[in-house]
């Protein structure tokens, strides 16, 4: 890794303040490794802007001492997109955090692009609202983060994923130009969605440095079960009716034995269902008024449920919670594990899910696969552990048999580094080299993560 020039770090000190340019390897090492542990870089510097001009003239100083730059959120992003693989610049968002506005009658929200959605469900709570999307890594990940791997989480069944809450972005596209979205209106058929551009761009258009997002209502009434199924076609095809006939559903989680056993001796507590059975289904639903005597019926009328436990109070619908929230936790302390973030037709679901350990231990036979995720919205996480960080050999088998069965190689985590060479099997060329010509025209000299995506 080359060490800035001095040019460059006068310039950037003088951006920011010197105490915003962290260039101690000691400090920086932090921002340079991905939560899982698999990617590791080096930077030669962090920077912290405090403002949208701040970052403008990033950028600027980047265009000028050919720099590139990686934005940096909350850094628990899944796909090696927020760490500096080839020596990039680092830029936090850690100062950009705050929630600047809640308009309660409207129920919309502005916040910085570093608020952590914590606080973003926190203000929104106050203002007698909540936000509709959420997942275990709510106090670390951002708004910025969010927007820019269109984050899906635990609530996409009910409220979709992070595109859908984004009603307009303030940011600094890598040409230096400003976008300011944050005063659109919900109708506005004025022309291209430039905001909607930057969900699921990971970074490489611009930087997000505000966004305001939609509230959902906050229904404070919930009722939690866990359901037991033999398999995952069972569980599969009672989701669909779930998600047919119950209006309150919430949420629709799976994960099978293995998972249950490894997390619960993760927590030391017993399994949700014990003795775990080959698939356990947690099924929340929300509403107004309880609806525990909806989820019953709605239960009641499934095929395939051998068990089920039913949650109504806070402390043991958290207890269950636990259980999955958990699980990404678990997984990570076997060490670095690869992660493959994927989506299925609903058909082709359980099959894959019966199929795909197998194929994993066909090319790495000491491996072990973990196999959990959002049923509602047909996404599995098949994790992987005990292969080295750059054996690409499970990932190219998995996401081939993804392919093949009509699916997705990134539901919600999105391509990063992890997943670049399989994007264009996804997408197809003309569409890449559409994505290739809309980065070219907002970022000309390749500054943002030109290491991701595409
Ligand atoms: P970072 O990790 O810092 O960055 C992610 C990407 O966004 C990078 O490409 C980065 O360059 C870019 N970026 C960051 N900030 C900006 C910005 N302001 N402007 C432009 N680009 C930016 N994800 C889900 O979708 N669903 C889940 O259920 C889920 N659960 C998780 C559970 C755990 C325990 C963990 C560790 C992660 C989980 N994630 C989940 C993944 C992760 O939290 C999301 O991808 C999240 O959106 C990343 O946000 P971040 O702020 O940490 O972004
Ligand atoms: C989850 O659903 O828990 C997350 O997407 C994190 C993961 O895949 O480990
Ligand atoms: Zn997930």
């Amino acid at each position: 890794m080359r060490p800035l020039a001095p040019s460059a770090a006068r310039a950037l000190a003088a951006v920011v303040g010197p105490e915003h340019l962290l260039t101690d390897p000691a400090v920086t090492a932090g921002h340079a490794v991905d939560w899982t542990g698999r990617f590791r870089g080096a930077t030669p510097a962090v920077v912290r802007p405090g403002s949208i001009g701040e970052v403008a003239a990033i950028v600027a100083v980047a265009r000028e001492e050919g720099l590139a730059l990686v934005p940096q959120g909350g850094n628990t992003g899944l796909v090696g997109g927020s760490v500096p693989l080839a020596g990039e610049v680092v830029v936090s968002t850690a100062r950009l955090a705050g929630v600047t506005a809640v308009d309660p009658d409207a129920g919309l929200l502005t916040a910085g692009a570093g608020t952590t959605i914590a606080a973003v469900h926190a203000a929104a709570r106050a203002a007698g609202w909540a936000y509709g999307v959420d997942w275990a890594a709510r106090d670390s990940a951002t708004v910025g983060g969010s927007i820019a791997t269109n984050g899906g989480g635990l609530h996409v069944v009910r409220h979709g994923p992070t595109r859908a809450q984004v009603l307009g972005v303030q940011a600094v596209w890598g040409s230096g130009a400003p976008l300011d979205d944050l005063g659109r209106l919900e109708k506005d058929a004025t022309g291209y969605d430039l905001s909607g551009l930057l969900c699921g761009s990971e970074g490489t258009l611009g930087l997000v440095t505000a966004a305001r997002l939609r509230l959902v209502p906050h229904l404070p009434e919930r009722a939690l079960a866990a359901l037991a199924f033999a398999s995952m076609a069972d569980a599969v095809v009672a989701v669909g009716a779930l998600r047919r006939g119950l209006p309150g559903l919430e949420a629709a989680e799976a994960y099978r034995a293995a998972e249950a056993d490894l997390v619960a001796g993760h927590l030391g507590v017993a399994p949700a269902l014990a003795p775990p059975p080959p698939v356990t289904v947690l099924v929340e639903a929300a509403g107004h008024d309880d609806p525990v005597d909806e989820l019953a019926a709605a239960v009641a009328g499934l095929d395939g449920v051998v068990d089920a436990v039913v949650a109504t109070d806070g402390p043991r619908r958290a207890a269950l919670w636990r259980h999955r929230e958990s699980l990404t936790e678990a997984i990570a302390t076997l060490g670095p594990h690869h992660k493959l973030d994927v989506s299925l037709p609903a058909p082709a679901l359980a099959a894959f899910a019966e199929e795909v350990p197998a194929r994993v231990a066909e090319v790495a036979p000491a491996a072990r696969t973990w196999l959990f995720g959002h049923l509602g919205d047909g996404n599995l996480h098949v994790n992987v552990s005990g292969v080295d960080p750059d054996d690409h050999a499970v990932d190219d088998a998995v996401l081939a048999l993804v392919l093949d069965r009509g699916g997705s190689i990134s539901a919600e985590h999105g391509v990063g580094t992890a997943k670049r060479a399989w994007l264009a099997r996804q997408r197809g060329s003309d569409a890449v080299a559409a994505m290739a010509a809309v980065k070219a025209a907002l970022d000309p000299d390749g500054v943002m993560n030109p290491h991701v995506l595409l």
